[in-house]
């Protein structure tokens, strides 16, 4: 059951012998044989000759030679898996030519076929898939690239860089040719053809150059990416705005496919999205999908900058360009909507995946240490995380300090391969700290827990806070060093007076005190405390940490009515809910209604942060909250508290749940928090259960948008109404033509917390229009099901697990890295009763022991169960 092959290790980390500066490519596009001639010019780096080795997966080679002299057979070896040549020169010219078929790929890696377009995905190593390469990042070429295909099918040839040349062949084929200016590693490459509809602008930059745009659509499909065409153009006047940074190119297109394994791809200058996340208009795209599009098109475009021009040195490296620009876009997303908002949902997302993660088998640092396969760590840790350790940062050292920082990053690492370490170097020199304790939150794994406890003095009006921390022990990290932490600190009364106070290190007295913890205790002494404090330790989310600060019900009910920080407002009632539904308070419900009526009263101003505010813990949370969770329990605590709160408040949210939709429709903010707030009443109000169904039905109606009928839809799935099953069959028939809405459908019944959740998602799976090789719908099916309904994929009886890791198996075969991810909702199964670990160890353990398993699917397998 072992696998015999050891890991990679950043410890073993060796530059390559060789580099390759330039490589022309030729693609001669046909389905089922396509031929990939690769010129490169190679140089050797190492001293004395030794062997060149490219890396290849499924090749087959047709030819190759030095300086155009075939090579003899005891010149070379070659394995589908890898091209050696044993002898090389120090510097020659490298003619390779392969044979690929993409019609058969089904690994969505490489170059491949998506709805009879070609395309590729060449992150992480999928280069090598298309031709014997160095495929590494630390090697970096400028690339020209002529495609030939057939005119009619493929009228449109894609490649990185600008357009130098196109034509017409014989044949009824014709070409194109494009040179991309700027050296880039393997994974950037991209290459897309077939036939697309375009929707083209231009953008131009503040230097004055003019940016051609494009994006590129399944044909008929162009009115709906008018939305993310907008984004791209918002996104390159605020990377110039926030951070100085110009795009670099005369072009920059985007290419929409249906079928990709993950969201979004950043290949220079040619960005591949999955469809999903390119295509939205009112009647089809929910808030959250234009939310999501707006953030993936930001964060693919800041890539240019953090990512291509400044790469990773290796992959161990990879959240240098995947946590930084998280960070740049979750900032991005904070300017163009609200910077409330945008927090408290970054921090409900790294809490459900990150924390979740951090707290299981699969935990690894923000900067891993090894790895079998690369594709596993694509992980919440290195993307999320990755991306509060950067805002971290700023906060650590001022946004002065940090500005600079990012601009002497710029200038000193541009066109280079880097590390961790040259990026916090640049922010060790413009701020003068010494940031070598900092590089704990990229080396340890764990989510820090912080403990506060508060002592006031009334008559010497002085208040002592004790911090202290720990971060618990992951796999192969017993012991941890304490990492500094940013505590943003602020005290109010009972009666919501924010007091002004002075700790001892600070000169003047302050309303919020900016501290950082960088020991394992500390005690911070305020004086000049007039009245008892309730401490807010952590607003703004501060950090990445937990916290116990011990306050009571009451304190939380005046933290949630006064607090300044919106964040803190919300952290309130979410931890008054939370402390109700396990059980650990004995505060009637009826006082968090009273506090959340207030949030409705308040609506008006901020109707996205009240939506917020009545969306009470996820099961999930819950189950991540608890030792030894039983989840039908808790989902019953958290219904019936739910329900106190519906009957409570069911004259305001019946209105809100009946509101007509806005029209015209806009995607503006406002807007979406207004339907937002719709949504949380309807999703509230369905813990009234089936009484509710006319409220539902009339929502699910009147609705002039996919998001109000969606929000409908849930509600009459979570209430356990029988129209349920009338009004999924309705939206089928109206939507079965869209394959995108057509994933909403699914993942809405694999989401639905019934009884009867098993047996729908069993029908769902043999459904004609489930289609195993194709992420979206697998998703919406299995991770829709295994992440956002606990309680069915947890059930006593196993069905769940089996479920999941049968699916997972059937999808190994032909796509490796959507199966091992499909695998991470085990993650959490050592924190069930012995029955509920027992099903779930059996089913892992019978994955592993499939021999034809992939490496993929087996590393993950083998992570969750030791
Ligand atoms: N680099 C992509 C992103 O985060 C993610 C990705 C990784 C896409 C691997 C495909 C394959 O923007
Ligand atoms: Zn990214």
């Amino acid at each position: 059951m072992r696998d015999a092959e050891s890991p990679i290790r950043l410890s073993e980390y060796r530059p390559p012998d060789y580099l390759i500066d330039e490589i022309a490519l030729v693609f001669s596009l046909e389905p089922q044989a396509t031929i990939v001639a690769a010129r490169s010019h190679v140089r050797r780096q190492a001293d004395g000759v030794t062997p060149l080795v490219l890396d290849g997966k499924r090749l087959e080679l047709q030819s190759v030679s030095i300086d155009g002299q075939p090579l003899t057979t005891e010149q070379y070896s070659v394995t589908p898996e890898l091209l050696t040549i044993h002898a090389p020169p120090a510097s020659f010219r490298l003619d390779v030519v392969t044979r690929i078929n993409p019609a058969a790929n089904t690994h969505l890696e490489g170059l491949y076929m998506s709805g009879g377009r070609f395309c590729t995905q060449c992150e992480a190593e999928g280069f090598r898939a298309i031709t014997y390469s160095l495929d590494r990042p630390d090697v970096l070429a400028r690339y020209a690239v002529r495609i030939e295909a057939a005119k009619e099918q493929y009228p449109t040839l894609l490649s990185n860089g600008n357009l130098v040349e196109h034509g017409g062949m014989e044949n009824g084929r014709h070409f194109a040719v494009w040179v991309d200016p700027h050296p880039k590693p393997s994974y950037l490459f991209a290459l897309v053809a077939g036939k697309f509809d375009a929707i083209t602008d231009s953008f131009k930059t503040r230097s004055g150059r003019e940016v051609l745009l494009g994006i590129h659509v399944d044909p008929g499909d162009a009115p709906r990416a008018l939305y993310a065409m907008d984004a791209l153009k918002r996104s390159m006047k605020w990377d110039e705005d926030v951070f100085g940074r110009e795009y670099d190119l005369d072009l920059f297109n985007i290419v929409a496919v249906r079928d990709f394994n993950f969201g979004a791809m950043e290949n220079k200058g040619l960005n591949i999205f999955n469809s999903s996340l390119i295509l939205a208009d009112a009647d089809t795209a929910t808030d959250a999908d234009f939310e999501a599009i707006e953030a993936v098109v930001g964060h693919e475009y800041f890539h240019n900058w953090t990512g291509n021009r400044i790469t990773c040195r290796d992959w161990f490296q990879l959240c240098l360009k995947e946590g930084l620009t998280v960070y740049r876009e979750q900032e991005f997303s904070a300017d163009q909507r609200s910077r409330a908002t945008q927090r408290i949902k970054d921090v409900k997302r790294l809490r459900a995946r990150q924390f979740a993660e951090d707290a299981g088998p699969l935990a690894h640092p923000v900067r891993p240490n090894q790895y079998q396969k690369i594709d596993n760590f694509y992980t919440a840790t290195v993307y999320e995380k990755g991306g509060e350790v950067i805002r971290l940062l700023k906060r650590m050292i001022g946004a002065d300090a940090f500005k600079r920082g990012m601009d002497l990053y710029f200038e000193r690492r541009d066109g280079t391969a880097s590390t961790v370490e040259d990026f916090i170097a640049c922010f060790a020199e413009t701020s003068g700290r010494d940031l070598s304790g900092f590089m704990r939150w990229y080396e340890q794994a764990g989510t820090p827990a912080v403990k506060a406890r508060g002592v006031y003095d009334a008559e010497a009006r002085t208040y002592h806070l004790t911090i202290s921390q720990r971060v618990p022990a992951t796999p192969g990290q017993p012991e941890k060093k304490p990492p500094p932490i940013a505590l943003q600190i602020g005290l109010i009364t009972q009666d919501g007076e924010r007091l002004t106070t002075q700790l001892e290190t600070e000169s003047v007295a302050h309303e919020e005190h900016h501290v950082v913890l960088d020991q394992t205790q500390h005690t911070f002494r305020f004086s000049g405390v007039a009245k008892p404090p309730i401490p807010a330790i952590a607003r703004g989310f501060s950090a990445p940490i937990t916290i116990d600060d011990g306050l009571s019900v009451e304190e939380r009910l005046a933290q949630m009515a006064h607090d300044p920080d919106p964040f803190t407002r919300w952290e309130a009632g979410q931890s008054i809910a939370r402390a109700m539904m396990l059980g650990q308070t004995s505060t009637p419900a009826a006082a968090l209604a009273t506090a959340l009526g207030r949030e409705l009263d308040r609506a008006q101003e901020d109707s996205a942060f009240a939506a917020l505010a009545l969306r009470l813990p996820e099961l999930s949370e819950l189950i991540l909250a608890s030792d030894k969770p039983d989840p039908d329990r808790l989902y019953a605590a958290r219904e019936a508290l739910r329900r106190e709160i519906a009957t409570a408040l069911r004259e305001r949210l019946e209105p809100l749940a009946r509101a007509k939709s806005e029209t015209p429709f806009s995607a503006s903010a406002d807007a979406a928090g207004r339907r937002a707030l719709k949504s949380a009443a309807l999703d509230l109000l369905a813990a009234l259960g089936a009484e509710q169904t006319d409220t539902f039905l009339a929502a699910y109606q009147n609705s002039t948008g996919m998001g109000e009928t969606i929000a409908a839809l849930e509600a009459l799935g979570a209430a356990g109404s029988g129209e349920f099953q009338a009004a999924l069959d309705e939206f089928y028939e109206r939507w079965k033509a869209n394959p995108l809405v057509i994933d909403k459908w699914f993942a809405v019944q694999a989401a639905a917390p019934r009884e009867d959740a098993m047996a729908r998602v069993e029908k769902l799976r043999s459904h004609p229009d489930f289609e195993l090789r194709n992420p979206n719908r697998v998703r919406a099916l299995a991770a829709a099901f295994a992440m956002r309904n606990p309680r069915a994929f947890h059930a006593a009886d196993g069905s769940g697990y089996r479920f999941v890791a049968r699916l997972a198996a059937d999808i190994d075969a032909m796509n490796p890295a959507l199966a091992s991810r499909l695998l991470t909702p085990f993650e959490s199964w050592r924190r069930f009763d012995s029955v509920r670990q027992g099903h779930a160890k059996a089913e892992l353990e019978r994955l592993a022991a499939l021999p034809t398993l992939s490496k993929n699917a087996r590393e993950m397998v083998e992570r969750t169960l030791a």
